[in-house]
């Protein structure tokens, strides 16, 4: 694969794991300014997870990760790149890298690609568009899933329910268990978001919180839907009682 392309470069990550039967995860990372900082060259550089669901031998990444060349090769070996589904509006830049490179096709929450943080941006900021915006009815390509939204949040977020053995919840920026911060933090991060309140078990993430204002019924509505495990955009894992887990989390939130 050509590594000159005009696509943000890989950055840090783990190495792909299976997490459930069929899915695996990369701890991939970013590097962004300092949103609430005017001056000054303060990089946040912090963890988000990609997840692969794979089915025979199609893949589709969800919370997409480019990765390094060791990586790539990995997750090549394991099936064929086919779908891209983007749950975080603020998530995706390494999407155009995968449908450019790979062909893959891209489902994304009903969200503008943006640079910045603009909730009304302009058509010069947007530098994406999506194969599929997503709704609530559209088809999937993965088997025995569903997709929902938090509509009340600007922008919105999404989530994908998998019914396996146990319901299994994705999650874009919404749904997070960060308990602490891990190695791919850079000091500055581990500083700051920990001001700003992150760094808890299930959660809801703060700065998403903040700037996208979801109405926490419906995060209540949204736990009550009874998930076992939830595979965080950002965090950990939660393998067991994640729905009654968050919805404690919640109700202290009203
Ligand atoms: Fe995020």
């Amino acid at each position: 694969m050509n590594a000159q392309t005009p696509y943000p470069l890989a950055q840090p990550h783990d190495p792909l794991h299976e997490v459930l039967p069929n899915i695996y995860r990369v701890r991939g990372s970013v590097s962004v300014r300092a949103p609430f900082i005017k001056y000054g060259p303060l990089t946040l550089s912090f963890s988000r997870n990609m997840y692969v669901v794979k089915d025979h031998d199609d893949l589709t990444l969800i919370n997409s990760v480019r990765l390094n060349e060791a990586g790539m090769a990995r997750l090549s070996a394991l099936g064929k790149i086919k779908n891209v589904i983007r749950l975080a509006g603020f998530h995706g830049m390494d999407d155009p890298f995968y449908r450019s490179q790979y062909g893959a096709t891209v489902y994304s929450v009903d969200a503008p690609y943006t640079k910045g943080m603009s909730k009304a941006p302009k058509p010069g900021d947007i530098y994406f568009q999506p194969d599929v915006v997503l709704t609530p009815d559209s088809p999937l390509p993965i088997k025995n899933a569903l997709y929902t939204e938090i509509r009340s949040a600007t922008p919105k977020d999404g989530l994908l329910i998998l019914h396996r053995d146990k319901n299994i919840m994705i999650s874009g920026d919404s749904f997070q268990h960060w308990p602490k911060p891990d190695p791919l933090f850079n000091v500055t991060a581990k500083i700051l978001m920990r001001l700003a309140g992150f760094f808890k078990e299930t959660s809801i993430g703060p700065g998403w919180r903040n700037y996208a204002k979801p109405d926490i019924q419906e995060l209540i509505h949204i736990a009550n839907t009874e998930f076992d495990c939830l595979l965080p955009g950002h965090g950990e894992p939660v393998l067991k009682d994640a729905s009654q887990r968050f919805l404690q989390r919640l109700q202290k939130m009203r």
